[in-house]
């Protein structure tokens, strides 16, 4: 046991001690956060309850489940994956090690592709290459104006999509959305309009020395030697798949920008390529419309 939780009898003292045990230790984490974020995933006690009455009681038994996940998370296992679920664009998606746990930056891709269909609204299916847990597909689905829109979301990884699975029925999205296990774009036929990846992009030597490694599947992250491999096949193999008007939305490495419109542009000669930056300003994404 890592932590004095035991002394908890109220949630106002949980949350304290939990703040403070996450405060202290070593993790690049949000102490204030994840402690509320802990508690009511753990006690189903959400903030203004937890806030307003603090006095609430907690048995022991809650306290030591508090305990367990914490030892968990202190050692080294992500919240999201002991939560069994984490957000992603306003909808919860359930996360096992099988999958990249979804970040907030490919959220951009989302947007992106919603912004293109609104200007194409006959396009009546898109593609999510390397779809995990299936959150920019389902979230693209779940936002669409057109209902009948479909999706192909492709993994190459069982373990994958079986997470992928789980979230087609939470969000009971199975007649718009087929999960396919196959190498890149490879089981696409030509025609392709809207195509959307997030493929693994980290170089293979950078891997070693990232947290996330540890805990977050390898096959989710490791993009090769320069880190582009995986990119610069899809695009080789989609280029003779593409159908004008068309958007191929990649996010990538902020190391990338340059590697990715050289590579593109002799690939997708007429059409535009561009690199996007997310929030903070880095080059994340790469667009090639045509
Ligand atoms: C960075 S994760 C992204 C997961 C999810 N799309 C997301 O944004 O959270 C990359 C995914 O690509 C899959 N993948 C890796 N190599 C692949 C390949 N050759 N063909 C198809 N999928 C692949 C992995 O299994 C993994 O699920």
């Amino acid at each position: 046991m890592t932590t004095n939780l035991f002394q908890a009898r109220t949630v106002g003292e949980l949350y304290r001690l939990i703040k403070n045990t996450l405060s202290e230790s070593p993790l690049d984490n949000f102490p204030v956060e994840e402690t509320r974020m802990i508690i009511e995933h753990v006690l189903g006690i959400h903030t203004p309850l937890l806030f307003a009455h603090p006095e609430t009681p907690v048995s022991a038994d809650d306290v030591g489940r508090v305990e367990n996940l914490l030892d968990a998370y202190l050692g080294g296992t992500p919240l999201p994956y002991l939560f069994g679920e984490w957000g992603f664009y306003g909808m919860t998606f359930a996360v096992t090690p099988d999958v990249l746990i979804p970040r907030e930056e490919t959220e951009r891709l989302v947007d992106g592709a919603l912004q293109w269909l609104k200007a194409h609204p006959d396009v009546g299916e898109f593609v999510d290459v390397g779809t995990g847990s299936g959150c920019i597909g389902y979230a693209v689905l779940a936002n669409a104006a057109n209902p009948s829109l479909r999706a192909v979301l492709v993994d190459a990884s069982a373990g994958a999509l079986s997470v992928a699975r789980a979230n087609l029925n939470r969000y009971q999205l199975e007649s718009r959305a087929a999960l396919v296990q196959g190498n890149l774009g490879d089981p696409l036929p030509p025609g392709q309009r809207l195509i959307l990846a997030n493929l693994p992009y980290i170089p293979s030597a950078r891997i070693a020395t990232l947290a996330i490694a540890a805990a977050e599947p390898r096959f989710a992250l490791d993009g090769g030697p320069d880190g582009f491999e995986l990119i610069r096949k899809l695009l080789v193999g989609i280029r003779g798949k593409v159908a004008n008007p068309f958007l191929i939305l990649c996010e990538i490495d902020d190391t990338h920008a340059e590697i990715a419109c050289d590579f593109s542009r002799p690939l997708f000669p007429s059409a535009r390529i561009a690199i996007e930056t997310d929030y903070a300003g880095k080059t994340r994404y790469l667009r090639i419309e045509g």
